[in-house]
């Protein structure tokens, strides 16, 4: 039997408040698991809380800044005194305040960047591998992009980070496999949110990008959650290290 049940599994979503995070966090909730939604302002998260908790599922939220390594320890504190453990944590919070060229770029832009998109995932997981033991296992999964296996012009530093992204995971899946904790990343495509709003919202760099996909659109997030539930699932028992891509075809 193909499991994608996660019923009284505990999920952390971080950027669970709109976009990808959002859809990610209803897939599960669909499937049974307790969520906390993580992100920086408690609005965005109570709303997605609200239309889980009335559809019949459960969540939670937790505010936490994803490059703060105080409020990443206060959050897994916060986890832990209330759940006492975690089966799943899914990375998907990140940032990109620098859309220009690599050589303009200012320390500021690196450090922002490098602090949400990967010292966050890095301290997240960490703190949750002993929640994870207390569970028997678990499975993580890292949000990261396209870019990180081909630069996007103009957004180097967010590719530099999610190629790192994607060598975080593999390295960590090594490390945690005997533990019985997966670890895996998707890599999505040009997908609707507020996050590509400047791009999708630029008639001519959005047809520039759509040129480039074969499916000749973008996404909506729902149609990155499949891939997120199967990852963190029994369904993808034995696949760890690993990643699937979401794009339409455009890095194909
Ligand atoms: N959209 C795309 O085309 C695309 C393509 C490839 C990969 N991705 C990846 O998909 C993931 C989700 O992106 P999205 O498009 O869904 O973005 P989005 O709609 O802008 O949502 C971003 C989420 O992250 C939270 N967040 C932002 N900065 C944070 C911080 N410092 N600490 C904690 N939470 C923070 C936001 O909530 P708060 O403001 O409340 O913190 C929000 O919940 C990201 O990892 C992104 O790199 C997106």
């Amino acid at each position: 039997m193909v499991d994608f049940s996660l019923t009284d599994k505990v999920a952390l979503i971080t950027g669970a408040s709109r976009g990808i995070g959002e859809a990610i966090a209803k897939a599960l909730a669909g499937q049974g698991a307790k969520c906390i939604l993580v992100s920086r302002k408690p609005e965005g998260l109570d709303k997605v809380a609200g239309e889980i908790n009335q559809a019949g599922g459960q969540a939670e939220t937790m505010a936490c800044h994803a490059g703060y390594l105080d409020q990443i320890q206060a959050l897994f504190d916060n986890v832990k005194e209330k759940h006492g453990k975690l089966d799943i944590l899914v990375n998907n919070a990140a940032t990109n305040p620098h859309f220009g060229e690599l050589i303009s770029a200012e320390e500021s832009h690196w450090d922002k960047i490098m602090d949400v998109n990967l010292k966050g995932p890095f301290f997240m997981i960490q703190r949750a591998v002993p929640l994870m033991e207390a569970a028997g296992g678990g499975a993580i999964l890292n949000v990261s992009s396209i870019n990180g296996i081909k630069p996007a012009f103009m957004q180097g530093i967010y590719s530099i980070s999610k190629a790192a992204l994607i060598s975080m995971t593999k390295a960590y899946a090594k490390e945690l496999a005997p533990k019985k904790i997966r670890v895996n990343a998707l890599l999505p495509g040009m997908t609707e949110t507020k996050f590509s709003e400047a791009i999708l919202g630029n008639k001519e760099i959005h047809d520039f990008v759509i040129q480039q996909i074969p499916m000749g659109r973008h996404a909506q997030p729902d149609e990155m959650a499949g891939a997120a539930l199967y990852l963190v699932s029994d369904a993808a028992s034995f696949t760890t290290g690993a990643y699937i891509i979401c794009d339409g075809g455009m890095i194909a």
